[in-house]
């Protein structure tokens, strides 16, 4: 360097500008408020909080995306189309406001009910979602480990990694639900009733949306890495032409569903029967008529058809339509204890975790999804006892403010 240079750089009057300079900055409205933006955001960080640290569901996330291939966590983050639902489903949340209460102590707060015959401490379920073995080792039976750990109970998908034979009989005293799809073939289904009940399962979800849905954020992964999974000309030939559903990018398979069909299903299951993916008031007063013992009021976490209504937007007219003749149940975007409290206001008699589950058993295995569930259970429980709740029932539509756009 030359010295004329090092001399510049070096040079005292120099300092004393930039000083007179920065305190100038400091001193003024601007640079105060630059101040307070955080320095360090999230991303930067160079390690991620471990499981004792863990402050909420959200540091979970991490852990989960750098524990799994880009395949497995694309396949629970993403949503149907555009994903506008999935954004909407949190936003929802951010459009209800907890009206201020006199706030009681935590010891007062006592949100045990019994639902469907079920005794549960608190009203957070978990959600029926597929294939956890590829989220981490633990598997299915880590999540109802966890579950039944954290008092609660657990809904198996039917696109199990784990059979129902195996999960039901691994944990003792655990309530093991279990959902799946319609099958138009009677026989069928009847077989795979008995199977899910053989096991155990008393309570029968059936899952009613999703019926056209397509992953298109996946798609665009698979097909910039090269996996074009869509029919591609043979060499030197014509493209392939789709017909029917497939040129709309959805299998059609689904597309057949009837409430009949949930009148013969009805027959075939003593227990609980339960309908999940009501998003209408007039669905929801159909599903009672035709027999299901409760609802819920899903629309399958962003995943099954885009620029619908978020679930908790939907939830206030179908609990009107219900009216207290079987307990709504209610899933999609919740995270916090205080999305609960949102919910359960709002006329929900228990709400379901989705992907907040998902992210504790692949961050942590079984310890992680308990410690995510009893950490939502422990917020929903501060969120009670500051809005001045001490029972589920003081839980309601007076203590929100919903200021839905
Ligand atoms: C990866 C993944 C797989 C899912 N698999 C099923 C399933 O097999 N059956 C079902 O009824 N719902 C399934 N769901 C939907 C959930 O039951 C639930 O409705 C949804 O996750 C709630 O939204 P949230 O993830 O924002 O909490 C799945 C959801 C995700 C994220």
């Amino acid at each position: 360097m030359a010295d004329i240079e090092r001399n510049w750089l070096t040079n005292p009057s120099r300092r004393s500008a930039i000083a007179r300079v920065a305190g100038l900055m400091a001193a003024s409205p601007v640079g105060a408020a630059m101040a307070q933006i955080d320095p360090r955001p999230l991303g930067e960080h160079h390690r991620f909080l471990s499981l004792a640290e863990v402050q909420n569901a959200f540091d979970f996330e991490p852990h989960f995306f750098g524990n799994v291939v880009q395949s497995v966590y694309d396949y629970t983050a993403h949503g149907d189309g555009s994903e506008f639902n999935l954004r909407r489903n949190r936003q929802a949340f951010d459009w209800v406001d907890i009206l201020p209460g006199r706030a009681i102590p935590t010891s007062q707060v006592d949100l045990s009910s019994t639902l469907l015959g079920v005794n549960a401490k608190f009203p957070v379920w978990v959600a029926p979602t597929a294939q956890m073995v590829a989220l981490h080792p633990d598997g299915e039976i880590g999540m109802y480990r966890a579950a039944t750990a954290a008092s609660t109970l657990m809904m198996l998908s039917i696109n199990t990694g784990t059979p129902v034979g195996q999960v039901a009989p691994a944990v003792q005293g655990g309530t093991l639900w279990a959902q799946y799809y319609p099958q138009e073939n009677l026989t069928t289904t009847q077989r795979s009733i008995d199977t899910l009940q053989g096991a155990g399962c008393k309570g029968i979800i059936v899952t009613i949306d999703q019926t056209a849905s397509f992953y298109e954020r996946t798609q665009q992964v698979r097909n910039l890495g090269g996996r074009v999974i869509r029919p591609v000309a043979a060499a030197g030939g014509p493209a392939p032409v789709l017909t029917g559903s497939a040129r709309y990018r959805i299998n059609g398979g689904r597309c057949w569903y009837t409430w009949q069909y949930i009148d013969a299903v009805r027959k075939m299951v003593p227990g609980p029967l339960i309908i999940k993916g009501i998003l209408e008031p007039e669905d929801a007063v159909l599903a009672i008529q035709h027999g299901a013992d409760s609802i819920i009021v899903s629309n399958h976490g962003g995943r099954s058809m885009d620029y619908g209504p978020s679930s908790l937007e939907a939830l206030p007219a179908i609990v009107a339509a219900v009216n207290g003749r079987v307990p709504v149940l209610f899933d999609s975007g919740i995270r916090r204890g205080s999305d609960c409290f949102k919910a359960l206001a709002l006329g929900a008699n228990a709400v379901l975790l989705g992907r907040a589950a998902r992210w504790g058993l692949a961050a942590f295995g079984s310890t992680g999804a308990q410690r995510l569930i009893e950490m939502i259970q422990q917020e929903l429980v501060q969120t009670a006892a500051a809005a001045g709740c001490a029972k589920l029932s003081d839980i309601n539509k007076t203590k929100v403010k919903a200021n839905f756009v």
